[in-house]
């Protein structure tokens, strides 16, 4: 990396100027929307494994693992190894008109992952891009609009997508512009809820036009919100009873992070639909909608001129950290690690915040965690939690639709003392703001 080491989290000196004119810097040229300047954010320069650092030189282990992207840890080897080697050869191709052969490795590969024998997928750059094309396939094979979606969900910001995510926030300046076919149901975490849900589900099926059920298997940018066991594939049943396709939206539960390759596999479900992306492109954008080829078929064959693509579409350089990623899921056994460092993680945080003042709940599947702060005392308290842990040389992200969880989706190549001193800060952290939370 750089001469000196990443390991030492907070020592280095805070120069808020600098950081100050970097974001000084920003203001002048990015729309204002984007980046939320209030909170000083580091401007991050570096990365490798667990660690960043910023344009100032502090460094921060890395809990949210950037949006869940670095599950295998930042500038993972297999991935930079395979970049370079695809660099050398072939950056740029022509997707659908004259494919990069490193396409269809990757997409072997990632065949090989996925729970059909003849597995089909669509690629995209994002995860938006993945739902995209999971809706239009629904579209294709059910002939039929509707959508059922969930309260509290993020399938991302393109107004296809954007009509099924469950936030406000996102939606309302956009209402006019998205289509009137999606239906919210509340998304159940209790099994009294999840019977009001399915309940719901079948009325809406038996009275709609439905042809997509999009879910995420574990809500994660919702608050780490996990549904009772069972739920899903009743879930799968009622869609499939009432001639929809159920679409799992595993872009931040797949590949591994649950501890098991798709979150639905715990659940014994079978999808008709898989939308991947963040971690699968090992740092690079690269997303994924996949299905059997009964469902896939949906999509007429190209005669020339394809009505879903893209120009970047099985990008060669994306497919090339796709399979690195691929590599280092497999030789690191990455997803054994999920499981086994995020029942630790969940042990260590249930005793340590045990009976600790504003916390109501500890919860996670694998390295996707979360704490939810109750109490009346501090707004956004995961927010709160988020910045004084960053103040402290962790990064953490707040989650839930109020900001009330705070949300740890690290890497899995997070060393066991790495584990322990990301907790212990977050443990301070939450201890802190707990306190003012009551
Ligand atoms: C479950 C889920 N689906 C879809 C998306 C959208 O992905 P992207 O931001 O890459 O478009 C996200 C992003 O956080 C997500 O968590």
């Amino acid at each position: 990396m750089s001469d000196s080491p990443l390991s030492d989290p907070t020592t280095l000196p805070d120069r808020p100027s600098r950081r100050r004119s970097w974001a000084e810097r920003l203001a002048r040229v990015e729309s204002r929307n984007v980046t939320f300047l209030g909170s000083h954010p580091p401007f991050w320069t570096e990365a490798e494994g667990v660690r960043v650092r910023d344009a100032a030189g502090r460094s921060w282990l890395d809990f949210g693992g950037a949006f869940g992207v670095a599950f295998a840890g930042h500038r993972n080897p297999r991935v930079v190894e395979r970049i370079t080697a695809q660099a050398a050869r072939l950056i740029h191709g022509m997707g659908d008109i004259h494919p990069p052969a490193i396409k269809v490795e990757f997409l072997e590969r990632l065949a090989g992952l996925l729970p059909w024998s003849d597995a089909r997928t669509i690629l995209g750059l994002s995860g938006s891009d993945a739902v995209e094309a999971a809706l239009k396939t629904a579209q294709l094979a059910t002939g039929r609009p509707g959508i059922i979606a969930f309260e509290g969900a993020y399938h991302g910001l393109t107004l296809g997508a954007l009509a099924t995510t469950g936030r406000s926030h996102f939606r309302r300046p956009f209402t006019d512009r998205l289509t009137d076919h999606a239906r919210h149901l509340p998304f159940p975490t209790a099994s009294a809820e999840a019977e009001l849900a399915l309940e719901r589900a079948g009325a809406l099926l038996a009275r709609e036009p439905i042809g997509a059920v999009i879910v995420e298997p574990i809500q994660g940018r919702g608050g780490v919100r996990i549904p009772p066991s069972g739920f899903l594939a009743r879930l799968h049943r009622c869609a499939r009873a009432g001639g929809a396709l159920l679409i799992a939206d595993e872009i931040f539960t797949g590949m591994g992070r649950t501890g098991a390759t798709f979150a639905c596999e715990r659940e014994g479900v079978v999808p008709d639909l898989i939308c991947t992306g963040k971690a699968l492109g090992g740092g690079l954008p690269l997303a994924a909608c996949s299905g059997s080829a009964a469902v896939m078929d949906a999509w007429p064959s190209s005669t020339g001129e394809a009505i879903h693509t893209s120009t970047f579409l099985g990008h060669p350089l994306g497919c090339a950290a796709g399979l690195g990623f691929l590599d280092a899921l497999e030789s690191d056994r990455l997803t054994d690690r999920a499981r086994t460092l995020g029942s630790r993680a969940l042990e260590i945080l249930r005793s340590e915040l045990d009976g600790c003042d504003g916390v109501a709940e500890v919860r996670g599947q694998g390295l996707m965690l979360g704490v939810e702060l109750g109490g009346r005392g501090v707004r956004a308290p995961g927010a709160v939690v988020a910045q004084r842990a960053l103040e402290l040389g962790l990064i953490a992200m707040p989650a839930g639709e109020r900001g009330e969880v705070v949300e740890l989706t690290p890497p899995a190549v997070l060393a066991d003392e790495e584990l322990e001193e990301g907790l212990e800060i977050l443990v301070r952290a939450i201890r802190a703001v707990g306190a003012e939370c009551v």
